[in-house]
């Protein structure tokens, strides 16, 4: 199981490559190692586990994050209606997205980096997104508002890109313009 021992920090070059598309269909290696990924997210969002292996809460987890350079992803979340985004995949992309910008209201937060980084992350509102899933199925995702923006923060990762390269450092709380604020 991974725990935050595997989890790789920011100054770590793992986390400023630009990630490899895994070769479909996955290979049994790469499923077990993005099925630990997501395992990591729930057991994270497990009171007992979480404490009983010092984990640290997350919803979503980025293969560079455990120092494998590979384009797959995991998320784990319930978005503001209650609906759960329990995914792992393999080459998720972007295939169309808003004009529209959101950003959450508190900031963001990422497994790799150890400390709070104020500001507003600006992030597109709505994302349509293509990848294949842990069953070897493609999908297409529509998504909005907490859930664009969570599955927007894991694909920077495997482009080698953190969430605060996105804060304005000389004004880090000026709102995006013509964004919607996600409170969470
Ligand atoms: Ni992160």
């Amino acid at each position: 199981m991974i725990t935050m021992e595997d989890i790789v920090r920011e100054g770590h070059p793992a986390l400023r490559k630009v990630t490899e598309e895994v070769t479909l269909p996955a290979s049994e290696e790469d499923k077990a190692i993005l099925e630990d990924m997501l395992q990591y997210l729930k057991n994270s969002q497990d009171e007992q586990v979480c404490e009983r292996y010092g984990l640290r809460p997350g919803v979503g987890l980025a293969a560079p994050q455990i120092n494998v350079n590979k384009r797959m992803l995991a998320v784990h979340f319930y978005d503001l209606n209650d609906k759960l985004f329990s995914y792992g995949l393999f080459n998720p992309r972007i295939v169309s997205h808003s004009v529209e910008r959101t950003y959450l209201s508190t900031g963001e937060g990422c497994l790799s980096v150890d400390r709070e980084v104020p500001g507003y992350v600006p992030r597109y509102r709505r994302i349509t997104l293509k990848g294949t899933d842990l069953e070897g199925s493609e999908i297409k995702l529509r998504l909005k508002d907490f859930a664009a923006i969570v599955f927007q923060h894991e694909i920077d990762h495997l482009n080698g890109i953190m969430f605060y390269d996105h804060i304005d450092s000389e004004n880090p709380f000026k709102e995006p313009e013509g964004a919607v604020a996600v409170d969470r």
